[in-house]
């Protein structure tokens, strides 16, 4: 008997705009961070970029038949901003509007939930050029950008999200520079940290009534020993990592040791009620105050800075975990602990794992690709959110991060984390092993309902 889950449980899967859209010039787009970005030269492995991406924004009919045949009950997916607003305040593009809205009137057609992301880190480049995220002005644009597509798609969408993972966009963004728009002004990513808080807390005012919740990336964080300064170290990054945003969001504060200076009023618009949390887990930490051990948790593919604004002097070591292909180190049951972790230190409020999944090398054989390893490690996780569940955590859901092989940020197409392999030539889709196997854990659970519900 495979893992079940209570009547209900959304089983799905999740993409992003510019890692899967492609059509960066059509009707009537405008650029974002992530276009001037990837042609700077060493920013992206390969010099890859998302021009074309995997051509989504064309063969979307196509993609969603495939969901379709998987059975997911929801699809995740984000729309981008350069899309509706090309100049990042303003007017509406309305030919942007209509794609979003071809997209989902194609899976609510197939009975698929559209989960709607609002901003998975393609900043329109207008906004960057006026300051970006440091700059406050830029979440009030957001919450416009927002108050627009919720006009136009709020009869549509299931759930909404706001801001993807706020720790990438403000940290790999303006401390690091591994993300666009590549800065390395640290003090300026503890600001770009709050405005994205800000950011998310005026969109849900926009959005009202809709379901909406926030994103937050968690990871599961272990100080080498018990050493005090090992312990230290380890709650200094799970205050930047997890609580900068977790306690903000659901807490309306700051960890003390963070030096952010929120306007009077802020802290309340960020905290406001939401209806979900959407938690993206990938890995572990083992972090130390005393041993050397490399800087960051895993090796950046291009030269880069330190995220880890205020605690530069943390060393990350090796768990001694098998690893995936981006060298993150594979540990289940750290899904489970942050997902009780949360239930356990903040008030009560539905979870959702929104994005789970592992890059493999992964090899197009006689036209199958044999992804045991990819099986393996959604089979673990998927155990740690029933174990979750028994523990009491109020979780709703499952994403597979991804629904299909795609651009991988900095690492270009050389990362595959799809349930659908592609073919970046040819554009060609192919489900894995781990989409058949997806699909019959799927199938078994609605088979399952009516004796739960
Ligand atoms: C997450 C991002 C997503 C993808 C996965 C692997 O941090 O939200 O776009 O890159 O990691």
């Amino acid at each position: 008997m495979r893992t079940q889950f209570p009547a209900g449980f959304v089983l799905g899967a999740a993409t992003s705009a510019y890692q899967i859209e492609g059509a960066v010039d059509e009707d009537g787009r405008g650029p974002s961070i992530w276009d001037t970005f990837v042609r700077r030269p060493g920013r992206v492995v390969g010099g890859h970029h998302g021009d074309v991406a995997i051509d989504h924004y064309h063969r979307f009919a196509e993609d969603v038949a495939i969901m379709a045949d998987l059975g997911l009950t929801a699809y995740r997916f984000s729309v981008s901003w350069p899309r509706i607003q090309p100049d990042g305040s303003g007017n509406i593009n309305p030919k942007g509007l209509d794609f979003y809205k071809r997209l989902m009137d194609e899976l609510l057609s197939k009975d698929i939930q559209p989960w709607l992301t609002l901003y998975h880190w393609d900043l329109p480049q207008t906004l960057e050029d006026r300051g970006g995220w440091p700059e406050r002005d830029t979440a009030y644009r957001f919450a416009d950008y927002a108050a627009a597509v919720h006009e136009a798609l709020h009869d549509r969408v299931h759930t909404w999200a706001t801001v993807n993972e706020p720790w990438c966009a403000a940290f790999l963004g303006y401390a690091s520079g591994e993300h666009a728009p590549g800065r390395r002004e640290p003090e300026n990513a503890l600001k770009a940290a709050h405005h994205l808080n800000l950011a998310h807390g005026l969109a849900v005012q926009a959005i009202r009534p809709s379901r909406v919740g926030g994103c937050v990336n968690l990871y599961a964080i272990t100080p080498a020993t018990d050493d005090p300064r090992d312990v230290a170290a380890a709650k200094k990054i799970d205050g930047l990592q997890n609580r900068l945003f977790l306690d903000a969001l659901l807490k309306g504060t700051y960890p003390d040791d963070i030096p952010i200076n929120p306007v009077s009023g802020d802290m309340e618009v960020i905290s406001a009620p939401i209806d979900v949390l959407l938690v993206n887990y990938y890995s572990r930490y083992i972090v130390s105050g005393t041993e050397p051990g490399r800087a960051s948790a895993s090796a950046a593919p291009t030269d880069s800075g330190s995220p880890w604004v205020g605690a530069e002097d943390v060393a990350f070591l090796d768990g001694g975990r098998p690893v995936t292909a981006m060298g993150w180190e594979i540990d289940a049951d750290g899904l489970r602990e942050v997902l009780t972790r949360v239930a356990r230190d903040y008030p009560p409020i539905p979870l959702v794992v929104s994005e789970n999944g592992a890059a493999f090398d992964d090899v197009l054989d006689d036209g199958r690709v044999r992804d045991a390893d990819r099986i393996a490690y959604l089979d673990a996780h998927l155990e740690a959110c029933r174990a979750a569940i028994d523990e009491g955590v109020p979780l709703e859901g499952y994403f597979a991060w991804s629904l299909m092989d795609n651009f991988e940020w900095a690492w270009g197409y050389g990362k595959r984390f799809g349930l659908v392999h592609v073919d970046f030539e040819t554009q060609r889709r192919l489900p894995k092993d781990s989409a058949l196997w997806y699909a019959d854990i799927i199938r078994q659970n609605e088979r399952h309902e009516p004796t739960d519900s």
